[in-house]
């Protein structure tokens, strides 16, 4: 059972994403349990629920004060028989990549902790000591976008979140993998005059392994070469 605890100030973004499909599936089965916690419930103004403030020594926007987020990890911490890893979602974090992934959906529990606004005060990361990761070179308004990929990417790496027909066994980056996937067909056997690569037709699978392991090289030297370098 992986335990995820996501902390924002926007609970309510979530409820749609959780209630769909895998996830839902996931959570009913008992492999997962998401907890959403309100940052503003530790905020330290009884009237506004304010929980941000102007930076020290100027410059736009607001940060997410020390305290409430502070408060809000140590008692969430206290919520469950077991403490789990930190996770700041920041443009500033370690890029995200499978096997990162990979070793979160095996440490039992997780803590997501979302960014507003220009971020957090310094001292949220000097201590928490948080992971801090990225979901890519790009900034989104804040970091429940960044939260929902990290628990969509982790829980599928659950055994039984998953059936055999969707494993994640060959998936591109799965088990060290690093290749983009092969193209595939169904029917029909031919539309508006694009068939379907004969040698998938001919039931040879030797043949056929072959062709589809040949594709995913092409594509993967033709728009990510980088994946044929030793992850950094
Ligand atoms: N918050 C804002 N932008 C982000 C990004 N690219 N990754 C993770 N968290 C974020």
């Amino acid at each position: 059972m992986l335990r995820i605890d996501i902390i924002t100030l926007f609970p309510q973004i979530f409820s749609g994403y959780l209630t769909q499909s895998l996830l839902a599936k996931a959570i009913a089965k008992g492999l997962i349990e998401i907890v959403v916690h309100d940052l503003r419930h530790w905020s330290t103004d009884p009237k506004h629920h304010k929980i941000d403030d102007r930076p020290y020594g100027g410059g736009p926007g607001m940060l997410i004060r020390v305290e409430p987020v502070v408060h809000c990890v140590e008692e969430v911490q206290q919520m469950a028989d077991r403490p789990g890893l930190v996770v700041l979602l920041t443009p500033q974090g370690e890029p995200l990549r499978q096997p990162r992934v990979e070793s979160m959906a095996q440490t039992g529990r997780i803590l997501l902790l979302c960014g507003r606004y220009e971020g957090f005060d310094q001292r949220v990361i000097d201590i928490l000591q948080p992971l801090e990761l990225s979901v890519g070179d790009y900034v989104l308004n804040g970091g429940e976008v960044a939260a929902m990929i990290v628990v969509d990417s982790t829980v599928r790496m659950i055994p039984g979140v998953l059936g055999d027909e969707q494993s994640s066994w060959d998936d591109s980056f799965s088990r060290g993998n690093r290749l983009l996937e092969f193209p595939q067909y169904t029917r029909p056997p031919e539309f508006r005059g694009h068939p379907v690569p004969e040698v998938l037709l001919s039931g040879d699978h030797g043949k056929i392994a072959a062709w589809r392991d040949d594709q995913s090289r092409q594509k993967t030297l033709h728009r990510r070469s980088d994946l044929f370098k030793p992850p950094t």
